[in-house]
């Protein structure tokens, strides 16, 4: 059995949230003098901020978690992903005493979190074809470790892991939270579903998701969080109150109200994804496209260090991947417009042929 409280950190059950002054009075209309803000207005000219925003972001909840397939207790929404990367962490790790588990090539913030809190970071790479190394991993698990940093689609190979191993991890980390991140979920195609689906089934399930891929929201910093509405209640209590702008909750709102031009998005981005891949294999100095359900795509190049700067020298600006664990002479390429990736291709073309 999964308990929480044993996985967070002592002090942070009884913690009881800031009280912010939009708690106390949740109408709409009223004379609201309560929370120091500005009557007269804003000093911008486009538009009205001097009310603080909700804060516990209750329309857009309302809209993404019917979508979601989720309750709203167990929808967190942050001010990026990073956000609940970084609760998640101080949630749960004992500063100096507590561990997570990072399967490399893997995203970065997962380590800053734990070491900006002083966390120890357990290292146990993916495997050669970034799959996960199971019996590793689960000789890996101690009786500190609190978080299993899971990137499926993974940041930066692409490729989503198998879920088997993931199911295999989650229902064997009895006292520590596995937290699979699907920040590029949307393109990993028809026949892949979230884990957002087991959230009733593994109480130590969280998964993430973003608004700044697939929704191509970026600017916002808006990220969501599933999970058990115990953890969410938690990471309520211990979130800055207004973490989400109110600029950022109204783009949020009308975003949701056009889910097909995400879809047609996702769709481009796959097609132009496929047509660069293709051209790509036909460069002479391109050994390897590795197989991407996500956004981007990791290239083997002969000399990928040289093929980096010299993009640069023409202003294509892509990812060095060349110096991380597994993704030696890597470089990480986002599929972007048609022409961007002509652009690209044109600049690949002209290095290839000079060396
Ligand atoms: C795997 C992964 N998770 C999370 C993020 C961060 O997302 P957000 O913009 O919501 O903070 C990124 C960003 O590149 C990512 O690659």
């Amino acid at each position: 059995m999964f308990d929480l409280a044993a996985v967070l950190r002592p002090h942070i059950a009884s913690l009881t949230p800031y009280s912010s002054a939009r708690d106390e009075y949740t109408g709409t209309e009223g004379v609201f003098l309560d929370a120091n803000e500005n009557a007269l207005g804003s000093t911008t000219h486009s538009g009205q901020y001097n009310r603080y925003p909700d804060p516990h972001q209750s329309a857009i909840k309302a809209r993404l978690a019917p979508l979601k397939g989720v309750q709203t207790s167990q929808l967190f929404l942050g001010n990026g992903s990073d956000e609940p990367i970084d609760l998640l962490v101080r949630a749960t790790c004992r500063p100096g005493i507590d561990n997570v588990l990072l399967l490399p090539p893997t995203y970065g913030m997962y380590e800053v979190s734990a070491r900006l809190n002083d966390v120890t970071v357990k290292k146990v790479p993916l495997t050669t074809d970034y799959q996960l190394d199971l019996p590793a991993v689960l000789s890996a698990i101690d009786a500190q470790t609190k978080i299993i940093w899971i990137c499926s689609p993974n940041n930066p190979s692409g490729n989503l892991l198998d879920p088997a191993d993931i199911r295999a991890v989650i229902e064997a980390a009895k006292t520590a939270l596995v937290v699979v991140d699907e920040a590029y979920i949307d393109f990993a195609g028809p026949g892949y579903s979230s884990w957002t689906t087991y959230l009733d089934t593994y109480p130590n399930l969280v998964v993430l998701q973003t608004f700044s891929k697939a929704w191509g929201l970026a600017a916002l910093r808006l990220g969501m969080c599933f999970a058990s509405a115990e953890l969410i209640r938690v990471m309520n209590v211990i979130k800055p109150p207004y973490n989400i702008s109110a600029p950022s909750q109204a783009l949020a709102l009308e975003a949701l109200e056009h889910v097909a031009d995400k879809e047609s998005m996702v769709a481009q981005t796959l097609t132009e994804r496929d047509r660069l891949a293709t051209q790509l294999g036909t460069l002479p100095n391109v050994q390897h496209i590795f197989p991407s359900d996500a956004n981007f795509l990791l290239v083997r190049f002969d000399e990928a260090q040289a093929v980096f700067e010299q993009l640069i020298d023409s202003k294509v600006i892509v990812r060095d991947r060349s110096s991380v664990t597994r993704c030696e002479d890597c470089l990480r390429i986002t599929v972007g417009t048609e022409a961007e990736n002509e652009r690209l291709l044109e600049v690949l073309q002209a290095i290839a042929v000079a060396i």
